[in-house]
């Protein structure tokens, strides 16, 4: 089965300037308050995603005028408070912020309607909206399960109930969903929480655009709001949505890892959304912020100390809060976040999730009902590379990213961030630097081994041979009886080879092989299995995670084409086939094997035409690579010239 994924190497630094995407939350609302009001509005710097999509396309099937005026500007055509169209099935797909006030305000404009979403979207609860609803005298029927998704709505019966009860406690949603639809009442309608009212930030948002749209609301803490009769949504004529605060989050965690500066644009000291108060948090860890009106600028702690552990209740966080959660194993003690039970019934259960994935890299995690506690690795090299997934979940992606300062990852579906931030690897990319790598490809026995050892040596870095992999999975393979072109077959013994490199040994489930991987037979197995690309893509993930700082030589065929395709150098090494079938027999002399130098010389050949003309990474010197003749140099020589060449590559950052 193939899936989406993309691979990230461990990282070692983060500067730079990120614009941020639009609000979600303010967008959403934005879009639906527009379509209510009297007027045409135009939305500038909306965000275009997976979730105002979905709310942008319910609306124009409602028969709401909505006009693409070029990036990210819309003209909304306010329908006055009555849809045109008053019988229409709705499909929201997961988001929540679509879901939940198109619920309201369809249950209480009229019309008959079914709301539909994904299966995550049938399992997260509107129990509480609709209670409040009915109490008003709408007509709602469950579909499926009572209290979910998905929903059938039909025209209201009059009522005179001017108070509705309503329940806090769950999400916020429900009453920033029910107070932008009570102004289709025409009268006054009093909104009494009961219990605790959880997220409140985000009913400052939904109070703040509301009154955007002219509609004020007055209220007795957060117990009890009043929508005045007669309100009437009016157009602002132009509106400009902010930088998401929650989007903000990853890059502001960013500058604090990565060292800095990072400075986000979109957001700043005048935020109307909660989530700029992720700042205070990160600056509480020790992380050096600064603000301006439009900007929030993140750097590590001074004089390169450590962010400090910390037990925060996140109700006033909620989203941003998570991005704590794949921030603490980097910190100096253990990390507890609070109050987070409505992590359980967003995009996914946001507390198993990250506990298991975080589980993955060899992070300590204890979890509860309504809390997470994560406790750093001893030390930063402790944390695994791993195969993350991300259950459908924008948030969870975009975490785990700030994990590679710890470790590479492979993080899976990273398309999910196109639910609120579909540019996000892009500008993760752009403002971090990866652990540096020396690709050095070359055909059999030109050298490289030796070669690339020694430079990593020289280096002090880490150092790859991927020819071992290849050698490693035909000889496993040939333990276990598979043939070597059963592609299946050793594509799965790739995939869970048992390997550890320990000081100069290779171990193959324990067993001690180094000598057995260089046998000619293995060496033309090796050859044979590496022509099948379902063996390449098992190995694949399997060399990028040696990429560890502070630096990796990796030699083989494909390192600077296909494996580390960012190196920050490539070198191709070459020689004739005699003087390399010269060099292999006086190897293989050494070593007390006997050999005839004219199979040696027959069998290159044969091995040099395979590795060079399959059809999946063929060994090829690649454009950006310095070519190197290793025929008539000394090993000394040939180091010399390559440690020449990537010392003169300046850092990038
Ligand atoms: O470098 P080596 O001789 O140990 O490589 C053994 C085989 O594996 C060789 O036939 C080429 C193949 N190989 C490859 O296809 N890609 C790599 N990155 C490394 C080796």
């Amino acid at each position: 089965m193939s899936r989406e994924f993309i691979d990230l190497p461990q990282m070692v630094s983060a500067r730079g300037c990120v614009r941020l995407p639009g609000s979600k939350s303010i967008s959403n609302r934005v879009l639906l308050l527009a379509a209510l009001a009297v007027g045409d509005t135009e939305i500038r710097d909306l965000l275009l995603s997976d979730d105002t999509e979905r709310m942008l396309d319910a609306l124009r099937r409602l028969g709401v005028g909505v006009s693409a005026l070029g990036g990210n500007a819309y003209r909304i055509a306010g329908v006055g408070g009555r849809f045109p169209v008053t019988e229409a099935d709705l499909f929201l797909g997961n988001a929540g912020t679509a879901f939940r006030p198109l619920t309201a305000a369809l249950a209480l404009a009229g019309g008959r309607y079914t709301l539909n979403g994904t299966p995550r979207m049938r399992e997260r609860p509107i129990g509480d909206l609709v209670d409040g609803l009915r109490q008003l005298g709408a007509d709602i029927a469950y579909l499926g399960a009572a209290g979910f998704p998905p929903l059938a709505i039909a025209t209201p019966s009059g009522s005179e109930v001017r108070t509705v009860r309503l329940r806090g406690d769950v999400s916020s949603q429900f009453l920033s969903g029910l107070l932008m639809a009570l102004p289709l009442r025409g009268a006054e309608t009093r909104v009494d929480i009961i219990g605790d009212l959880i997220s409140k930030p985000y009913v400052e948002i939904t109070l703040a655009m509301m009154a955007r749209f002219g509609v004020n609301v007055p209220r007795d803490g957060w117990r009890c709001f009043t929508v005045p009769a007669g309100s009437v949504y009016r157009s602002p004529g132009l509106l400009h949505v902010e930088g998401d605060a929650s989007s903000a989050s990853y890059f502001l965690a960013l500058g604090a890892l990565g060292g800095g500066p990072l400075r986000v644009e979109g957001v700043g000291r005048d935020s109307i959304q909660g989530d700029v108060r992720f700042a205070d948090v990160l600056a509480d860890m020790g992380a050096q912020i600064s603000h301006g009106p439009n900007w929030i600028e993140a750097a590590a702690p001074a004089g390169h100390g450590r962010l400090q552990g910390m037990s925060l209740d996140c109700n006033h966080i909620p989203d941003a809060a998570m991005t704590l959660a794949t921030l603490a194993p980097f910190a100096d003690g253990p990390t507890t976040l609070n109050n987070i039970a409505s992590w359980r019934v967003k995009e996914t259960d946001r507390i198993a999730a990250m506990a298991t994935e975080l589980r993955k890299l060899g992070v300590v995690v204890d979890e509860g009902d309504d809390f997470i506690r994560v406790w750093p690795p001893e030390a930063r090299h402790a944390l695994r590379p791993a195969v993350v997934d991300t259950y459908d979940d924008h948030r969870m992606a975009m975490c785990f990213s700030l994990m590679t300062f710890g470790a590479p990852l492979r993080i899976n579906d990273p398309n999910t961030v196109a639910k609120t931030f579909p540019d996000y690897f892009k500008l993760f990319t752009d403002v971090t630097a990866a652990v540096p790598v020396l690709a050095i490809d070359g055909i059999s026995a030109s050298g490289k081994g030796t070669i690339a050892t020694r430079v990593a040596d020289a280096l002090g870095w880490h150092y790859l041979d991927s020819g071992a992999l290849y050698r490693l999975t035909a000889l496993a393979a040939e333990r276990s009886g598979v043939r070597w072109d059963d592609e299946t077959g050793v594509a799965a013994i790739a995939e869970a080879l048992d390997v550890a490199f320990v000081g100069g040994a290779i171990l193959l489930a324990g067993d001690a092989v180094g000598d057995a991987i260089r046998r000619e037979e293995i060496s033309t197995g090796a050859s044979r299995v590496a022509a099948l690309p379902a063996v390449r893509e098992a190995l694949l993930f399997r060399q990028r995670a040696f990429r560890r700082a502070p630096g990796l030589v990796a030699d083989g065929r494909d390192m600077g084409s296909v494996v580390f395709p960012d190196s920050r150098c490539k070198v191709f090494l070459t020689a004739t086939a005699e003087k390399r079938a010269e060099r292999r027999y006086k190897q293989l002399l050494k070593k007390g094997i006997a050999v005839n130098i004219a199979a040696l010389l027959l069998d290159l050949r044969e091995r040099d035409e395979r590795d060079s003309q399959r059809g999946v990474a063929p060994t090829q010197q690649s454009a950006d690579a310095e070519l190197l003749d290793t025929t008539n140099l000394t090993i000394d020589i040939a180091v010399d010239q390559v440690l020449d060449w990537v010392n003169k590559v300046p850092r990038n950052r």
